[in-house]
């Protein structure tokens, strides 16, 4: 699949409890544009939770893929063969590293974003001063978009110049205090919205919340 942006809401799914999990993805998968899962999920439910979160939605694995190219390229086939449509990985490896998941990823018909300046504070010690970089090499090594921080719009307006046609999703909307609609209009494609949603007391209201804010 390519992701498509509808709503333009991806959840990130970082519950632990499988049973939580799928009860989540039931209810929101027809609203969103994707699931995204990542290792607090994995780890307790291990990797065939991606194809039971695929019956409701799209599946992005977000295991900020980081290491040598072949063992990135292992890492990739068996993500895709256990039926994720997208996989998320660190540019800070280096162009060989993320071209490894690109190559991978274009044999199954799947894509791959690269991290780039990420939403958390500390991500300014080290990956903001590079965040053009990281985009450049995103785009050189043919990945098809990248993450870059809700939590800071100014600098999405910036990314979004550098990263062309690339698709940018953008997670810190809610409890990293980042907001929907100013990631949009800054130029990201997609929110990606976590504790907000499966926290909330009716996970399904929020999601519409989100959706309407996006919406306008
Ligand atoms: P919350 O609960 O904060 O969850 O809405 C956010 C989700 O997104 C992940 N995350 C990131 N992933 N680059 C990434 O690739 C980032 O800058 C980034 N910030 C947050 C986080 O792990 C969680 O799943």
């Amino acid at each position: 699949m390519t992701l498509t942006p509808k709503s333009r809401l991806i959840i990130a799914l970082d519950v632990t409890d499988r049973t939580e999990a799928l009860s989540i993805a039931e209810k929101l998968g027809g609203a969103v544009d994707a699931i995204k899962v990542n290792y607090p999920l994995v780890l307790v439910c291990g990797l065939g939770i991606i194809k039971d979160i695929k019956k409701y939605a799209n599946v992005i694995a977000d295991f900020k893929v980081a290491d040598i190219p072949n063992t990135n390229s292992l890492i990739c086939r068996e993500t895709f063969e256990a039926g994720a449509d997208a996989i998320i990985c660190q540019g800070f490896v280096g162009k060989d590293s993320v071209k490894a998941c690109v190559d991978v990823a274009n044999k199954y018909g799947r894509e791959v974003y690269v991290v780039t300046e990420m939403s958390h504070p500390g991500a300014l010690d080290f990956l903001q001063p590079h965040a053009f970089e990281l985009v450049d090499l995103a785009f050189r090594a043919g990945a098809s978009g990248i993450i870059a921080p809700a939590t800071r719009p100014e600098r999405l307006v910036d990314i979004r110049c550098r990263a062309g046609d690339m698709k940018i999703l953008s997670p810190g909307v809610g409890a990293q205090g980042g907001d929907a609609r100013k990631a949009i209009d800054a130029g990201a494609d997609f929110v990606i919205v976590g504790r907000s949603i499966y926290n909330a007391e009716d996970p399904y209201a929020a999601a519409v919340n989100f959706i309407e804010q996006l919406r306008r």
